[in-house]
């Protein structure tokens, strides 16, 4: 795939990593040309340096938004015309001081970004784990690849966010359309309120799948 990232910081160094590994054509975008150069170069793979402008229009298959929440949509809106059609990957997390949901009430970051840019594709996937969780090669634990939920309303769009998922290690799950996002936003608000603010193990909060309806039947 074609990939343009908007970003030069941890989400983009992470996710790039594996998609350059992958044999994706990547292009790092960045407001600042030295750390787009900089992070292009650790990249490697062939990754290209180039302005935000420039990577969004060479993301011919997806254009992943690397962007903090309050810069997301100016952003997107300022690149829109380069985003018609395209595949645009959300992984942001609109969360603020107190582990709080900055879109409550409003509707979620990646339904920000689609409005935005009315013509992108929105994916909302990669939110919910640390930086350092998507540089593993690969994400397993106790020999179980991480399930990575995305949401999206195109098929095609959803279709190459899922390949970029497995091209992570990780196993790709539906999650519904993006009016799911926001559920998406939330649970990682909550997951860092668990891990951090509460020093709770957020895995241990679901059942196991075959309970997921109650208790099974006894025999
Ligand atoms: N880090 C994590 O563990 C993690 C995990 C899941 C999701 N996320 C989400 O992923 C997104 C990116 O996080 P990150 O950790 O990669 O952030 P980061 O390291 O701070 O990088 C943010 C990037 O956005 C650029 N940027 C900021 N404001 C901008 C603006 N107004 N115009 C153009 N570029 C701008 C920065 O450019 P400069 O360097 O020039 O300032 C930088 O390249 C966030 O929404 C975050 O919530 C992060």
């Amino acid at each position: 795939m074609r990939i343009g990232v908007l970003g030069t910081g941890n989400m983009a160094d992470a996710l790039a990593g594996h998609w350059v590994r992958a044999g994706h054509e990547v292009t790092i975008g960045g407001r600042d040309p030295r750390k787009a150069e900089r992070l292009a170069a650790r990249v490697g793979g062939g990754a290209k340096p180039a302005g935000l402008r420039e990577a969004a229009a060479s993301g011919e298959d997806v254009v992943l938004a690397a962007l903090p929440f309050g810069a997301g949509a100016d952003v997107v809106r300022d690149l829109r015309a380069s985003l018609d059609g395209r595949t645009l990957l959300d992984c942001s997390n609109p969360i603020g001081p107190g582990f709080r949901l900055l879109t409550d009430g409003a509707p979620s970051a990646a339904r920000q970004l689609a409005a935005a840019a009315p013509g992108a594709h929105v994916v909302k996937a990669f939110n919910l784990c640390h930086e350092d969780v998507w540089r593993m090669r690969p994400p397993v634990f106790d020999g179980r690849p991480l399930s990575v939920p995305v949401c999206g309303d195109d098929d095609t769009a959803v279709a190459r966010v899922r390949q970029l998922v497995r091209d992570t290690g990780c196993t790709p799950v539906s999650a519904g359309g993006l009016d799911q996002a926001g559920l998406l936003e939330s649970t990682a608000a909550l997951f860092i309120t668990l891990w951090v603010g509460e020093g709770a193990d957020a895995q241990a909060i679901a059942p196991p799948q075959a309970y997921a309806t109650g208790p099974a039947p006894r025999g």
